[in-house]
Protein backbone atom coordinates (compact mmCIF):
# COMPACT_ATOMS: atom_id res chain seq x y z
CA UNK A 1 0.00 0.00 0.00
CA UNK A 2 1.39 3.90 -1.12
CA UNK A 3 1.93 6.03 1.54
CA UNK A 4 2.85 8.90 -0.49
CA UNK A 5 1.31 12.02 0.70
CA UNK A 6 -1.95 13.18 -0.46
CA UNK A 7 -2.45 16.62 -0.79
CA UNK A 8 -5.99 16.70 -0.03
CA UNK A 9 -8.60 14.20 0.57
CA UNK A 10 -12.41 14.36 -0.19
CA UNK A 11 -15.06 12.35 1.15
CA UNK A 12 -18.37 12.77 -0.92
CA UNK A 13 -22.09 12.81 0.23
CA UNK A 14 -25.50 12.50 -1.27
CA UNK A 15 -25.21 13.15 -5.15
CA UNK A 16 -21.54 13.58 -5.39
CA UNK A 17 -20.09 10.32 -6.16
CA UNK A 18 -17.45 10.66 -8.14
CA UNK A 19 -14.85 13.87 -9.13
CA UNK A 20 -14.86 14.05 -12.51
CA UNK A 21 -11.88 16.67 -12.60
CA UNK A 22 -9.07 13.43 -11.09
CA UNK A 23 -7.16 12.55 -13.61
CA UNK A 24 -5.22 9.03 -13.75
CA UNK A 25 -6.59 7.82 -10.80
CA UNK A 26 -6.44 4.69 -9.46
CA UNK A 27 -8.80 2.42 -7.34
CA UNK A 28 -7.61 1.26 -4.06
CA UNK A 29 -9.68 -0.79 -1.86
CA UNK A 30 -8.05 -1.49 0.89
CA UNK A 31 -9.42 -3.68 4.32
CA UNK A 32 -9.24 -2.20 7.08
CA UNK A 33 -9.31 -4.05 10.89
CA UNK A 34 -12.84 -2.22 11.04
CA UNK A 35 -13.67 -3.65 7.70
CA UNK A 36 -14.26 -2.64 3.90
CA UNK A 37 -14.61 1.20 3.95
CA UNK A 38 -17.66 2.42 1.60
CA UNK A 39 -15.81 1.45 -1.43
CA UNK A 40 -13.16 2.10 -4.02
CA UNK A 41 -10.46 5.14 -2.84
CA UNK A 42 -9.63 7.01 -5.83
CA UNK A 43 -6.52 8.86 -5.53
CA UNK A 44 -5.00 10.82 -8.51
CA UNK A 45 -4.22 14.46 -9.71
CA UNK A 46 -6.23 17.42 -10.00
CA UNK A 47 -4.45 20.59 -10.85
CA UNK A 48 -0.87 18.65 -10.23
CA UNK A 49 -1.67 17.78 -6.80
CA UNK A 50 -1.96 14.25 -5.57
CA UNK A 51 -5.93 14.16 -4.47
CA UNK A 52 -8.15 11.26 -3.17
CA UNK A 53 -12.05 11.02 -3.19
CA UNK A 54 -14.00 8.83 -1.65
CA UNK A 55 -18.01 8.15 -1.99
CA UNK A 56 -19.53 7.90 1.93
CA UNK A 57 -22.61 6.40 0.82
CA UNK A 58 -20.82 3.92 -1.93
CA UNK A 59 -20.51 4.77 -5.57
CA UNK A 60 -24.12 3.24 -6.19
CA UNK A 61 -25.38 5.26 -2.68
CA UNK A 62 -26.44 1.91 -1.39
CA UNK A 63 -25.40 2.58 1.73
CA UNK A 64 -28.10 4.72 4.42
CA UNK A 65 -26.14 7.28 7.15
CA UNK A 66 -26.15 4.79 10.31
CA UNK A 67 -24.38 1.75 8.15
CA UNK A 68 -21.59 3.86 6.45
CA UNK A 69 -18.57 2.39 8.22
CA UNK A 70 -16.79 5.74 9.28
CA UNK A 71 -14.26 4.12 10.97
CA UNK A 72 -13.31 2.09 7.84
CA UNK A 73 -13.85 5.07 5.62
CA UNK A 74 -11.27 7.13 7.73
CA UNK A 75 -8.99 4.18 8.98
CA UNK A 76 -8.30 3.54 4.94
CA UNK A 77 -7.53 7.04 4.16
CA UNK A 78 -5.37 7.53 6.62
CA UNK A 79 -3.39 4.50 5.86
CA UNK A 80 -3.18 5.45 1.66
CA UNK A 81 -1.50 8.86 3.61
CA UNK A 82 -4.73 11.29 3.59
CA UNK A 83 -3.37 13.68 6.16
CA UNK A 84 -6.13 17.23 5.27
CA UNK A 85 -10.13 15.81 4.62
CA UNK A 86 -12.36 17.96 3.27
CA UNK A 87 -15.82 16.58 3.78
CA UNK A 88 -18.56 17.29 1.66
CA UNK A 89 -21.98 16.81 3.42
CA UNK A 90 -25.27 17.48 1.71
CA UNK A 91 -27.96 19.34 3.96
CA UNK A 92 -30.92 20.60 5.25
CA UNK A 93 -30.89 24.42 5.57
CA UNK A 94 -32.45 25.98 9.16
CA UNK A 95 -31.12 29.46 9.69
CA UNK A 96 -31.93 32.27 7.31
CA UNK A 97 -28.28 32.16 5.93
CA UNK A 98 -28.19 29.05 4.87
CA UNK A 99 -30.99 28.54 1.84
CA UNK A 100 -31.43 25.69 -0.94
CA UNK A 101 -27.74 25.72 -3.33
CA UNK A 102 -25.79 26.90 -0.44
CA UNK A 103 -22.33 26.41 0.16
CA UNK A 104 -21.28 26.75 3.51
CA UNK A 105 -18.13 26.11 6.13
CA UNK A 106 -19.49 25.32 9.34
CA UNK A 107 -17.37 25.91 12.51
CA UNK A 108 -19.33 24.02 14.62
CA UNK A 109 -21.07 20.82 15.11
CA UNK A 110 -23.97 19.16 17.72
CA UNK A 111 -24.57 15.47 17.50
CA UNK A 112 -28.04 14.13 17.78
CA UNK A 113 -26.85 10.56 16.08
CA UNK A 114 -27.68 7.18 18.64
CA UNK A 115 -26.01 4.02 18.09
CA UNK A 116 -23.08 4.23 16.23
CA UNK A 117 -19.67 3.61 16.57
CA UNK A 118 -17.92 6.64 17.54
CA UNK A 119 -14.44 6.21 18.24
CA UNK A 120 -11.06 3.99 17.85
CA UNK A 121 -11.11 3.43 21.59
CA UNK A 122 -13.53 0.82 21.25
CA UNK A 123 -11.62 -2.85 21.83
CA UNK A 124 -10.53 -4.15 24.80
CA UNK A 125 -7.20 -2.73 25.41
CA UNK A 126 -6.63 0.16 23.60
CA UNK A 127 -5.94 3.52 24.58
CA UNK A 128 -8.61 5.76 26.04
CA UNK A 129 -8.47 9.47 24.65
CA UNK A 130 -10.40 12.32 25.28
CA UNK A 131 -9.27 14.09 22.04
CA UNK A 132 -9.97 18.03 22.33
CA UNK A 133 -13.33 18.74 20.17
CA UNK A 134 -13.94 22.44 20.99
CA UNK A 135 -13.10 23.42 17.42
CA UNK A 136 -14.90 20.32 15.47
CA UNK A 137 -13.39 21.66 12.16
CA UNK A 138 -9.56 22.37 11.91
CA UNK A 139 -9.51 26.14 12.10
CA UNK A 140 -6.17 25.96 9.32
CA UNK A 141 -8.27 24.25 6.92
CA UNK A 142 -11.33 26.37 7.37
CA UNK A 143 -9.31 29.56 6.34
CA UNK A 144 -7.58 27.94 3.69
CA UNK A 145 -11.06 27.14 2.14
CA UNK A 146 -12.85 30.26 2.67
CA UNK A 147 -9.42 32.20 1.16
CA UNK A 148 -9.48 29.41 -1.80
CA UNK A 149 -13.36 30.34 -2.31
CA UNK A 150 -12.74 34.42 -2.30
CA UNK A 151 -9.72 33.68 -4.70
CA UNK A 152 -12.47 31.54 -6.83
CA UNK A 153 -15.48 33.92 -6.86
CA UNK A 154 -17.66 30.79 -5.36
CA UNK A 155 -20.02 32.46 -2.43
CA UNK A 156 -19.62 30.44 0.63
CA UNK A 157 -20.76 31.59 3.81
CA UNK A 158 -18.47 31.43 6.22
CA UNK A 159 -19.85 29.52 9.87
CA UNK A 160 -22.49 27.72 11.32
CA UNK A 161 -23.60 25.22 13.64
CA UNK A 162 -24.21 21.45 11.50
CA UNK A 163 -26.75 19.26 13.62
CA UNK A 164 -25.90 15.96 12.36
CA UNK A 165 -29.35 13.39 13.16
CA UNK A 166 -29.46 9.98 12.79
CA UNK A 167 -31.91 9.19 9.46
CA UNK A 168 -32.45 7.73 7.26
CA UNK A 169 -35.90 9.66 7.43
CA UNK A 170 -35.98 13.31 7.45
CA UNK A 171 -36.55 15.33 10.42
CA UNK A 172 -40.29 16.37 11.54
CA UNK A 173 -40.73 20.36 11.75
CA UNK A 174 -40.74 20.24 15.97
CA UNK A 175 -37.29 18.12 15.37
CA UNK A 176 -35.97 20.84 13.28
CA UNK A 177 -37.42 24.02 15.95
CA UNK A 178 -35.28 22.03 18.56
CA UNK A 179 -32.42 22.13 16.46
CA UNK A 180 -32.80 26.12 15.98
CA UNK A 181 -33.15 26.15 19.59
CA UNK A 182 -30.06 24.94 20.51
CA UNK A 183 -28.49 26.55 17.79
CA UNK A 184 -27.88 24.28 14.87
CA UNK A 185 -28.14 26.09 11.31
CA UNK A 186 -27.76 23.63 9.32
CA UNK A 187 -29.07 19.54 9.59
CA UNK A 188 -27.19 16.43 7.85
CA UNK A 189 -26.89 12.87 8.52
CA UNK A 190 -23.19 12.16 8.02
CA UNK A 191 -21.75 14.25 9.75
CA UNK A 192 -20.71 12.55 12.99
CA UNK A 193 -19.23 10.63 13.61
CA UNK A 194 -16.90 11.36 10.75
CA UNK A 195 -15.46 14.36 12.83
CA UNK A 196 -15.17 12.81 15.64
CA UNK A 197 -13.03 9.90 13.86
CA UNK A 198 -10.82 12.00 12.20
CA UNK A 199 -9.93 14.24 14.98
CA UNK A 200 -8.83 11.07 16.75
CA UNK A 201 -6.74 10.15 14.15
CA UNK A 202 -4.86 13.71 14.07
CA UNK A 203 -6.62 14.13 10.70
CA UNK A 204 -7.22 18.30 9.58
CA UNK A 205 -11.07 17.86 8.90
CA UNK A 206 -13.19 20.50 7.76
CA UNK A 207 -16.72 20.24 6.15
CA UNK A 208 -18.18 21.81 2.92
CA UNK A 209 -21.89 21.84 3.12
CA UNK A 210 -23.73 21.76 0.24
CA UNK A 211 -27.45 23.08 0.98
CA UNK A 212 -30.24 21.17 -0.60
CA UNK A 213 -33.11 22.00 0.57
CA UNK A 214 -35.17 23.84 3.93
CA UNK A 215 -35.42 21.83 6.50
CA UNK A 216 -38.87 20.70 7.71
CA UNK A 217 -40.67 24.13 8.28
CA UNK A 218 -38.06 26.27 7.89
CA UNK A 219 -38.68 27.73 4.59
CA UNK A 220 -41.10 30.42 3.74
CA UNK A 221 -43.60 27.56 2.26
CA UNK A 222 -43.77 25.59 6.14
CA UNK A 223 -45.61 22.78 4.75
CA UNK A 224 -43.31 22.20 1.46
CA UNK A 225 -42.57 18.36 0.95
CA UNK A 226 -39.05 18.08 0.51
CA UNK A 227 -38.24 15.13 -2.35
CA UNK A 228 -35.14 13.17 -3.39
CA UNK A 229 -35.01 14.85 -7.25
CA UNK A 230 -34.87 18.36 -5.61
CA UNK A 231 -32.34 17.99 -3.15
CA UNK A 232 -30.15 16.15 -6.31
CA UNK A 233 -30.84 19.28 -8.39
CA UNK A 234 -29.70 21.50 -5.66
CA UNK A 235 -26.64 19.43 -5.07
CA UNK A 236 -25.75 19.57 -9.04
CA UNK A 237 -26.44 22.77 -8.73
CA UNK A 238 -24.55 24.65 -6.12
CA UNK A 239 -21.79 22.17 -7.07
CA UNK A 240 -20.72 24.24 -9.97
CA UNK A 241 -18.33 26.11 -8.33
CA UNK A 242 -16.76 23.38 -6.57
CA UNK A 243 -14.20 22.80 -9.50
CA UNK A 244 -12.79 26.13 -9.12
CA UNK A 245 -12.73 25.61 -5.68
CA UNK A 246 -10.61 22.65 -5.10
CA UNK A 247 -8.08 24.12 -7.81
CA UNK A 248 -7.74 27.02 -5.13
CA UNK A 249 -7.70 25.13 -1.98
CA UNK A 250 -4.46 23.32 -4.11
CA UNK A 251 -3.17 26.15 -5.10
CA UNK A 252 -2.87 27.49 -1.92
N1 LIG B 1 -32.21 16.84 6.98
C1 LIG B 1 -31.20 15.97 7.20
N2 LIG B 1 -30.32 15.65 6.27
C2 LIG B 1 -30.45 16.21 5.06
C3 LIG B 1 -31.48 17.11 4.76
C4 LIG B 1 -32.41 17.46 5.79
O1 LIG B 1 -33.35 18.25 5.59
N3 LIG B 1 -31.32 17.48 3.47
C5 LIG B 1 -30.22 16.84 3.00
N4 LIG B 1 -29.68 16.06 3.96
Amino acid sequence: MTTDPIDLTLIGGTGIYALAELQDAEAHQPVTKYGPPSGPIRIGTLAGKRVAFLARHGEGHSLPPHRINYRANLAALHALGATRVLALNTVGGITERFGPRVLACPEQLIDYTWGRISTYCEEEGSEVLHVDFGDPYAPMLRRTILAAAKRADVALVDGGCYGATQGPRLESKAEIARLRRDGCDLVGMTGMPEAGLARELGLEYACLAIVANWAAGAGPDPDEVITLQDVLDNVAAASAGLPALLREILAG
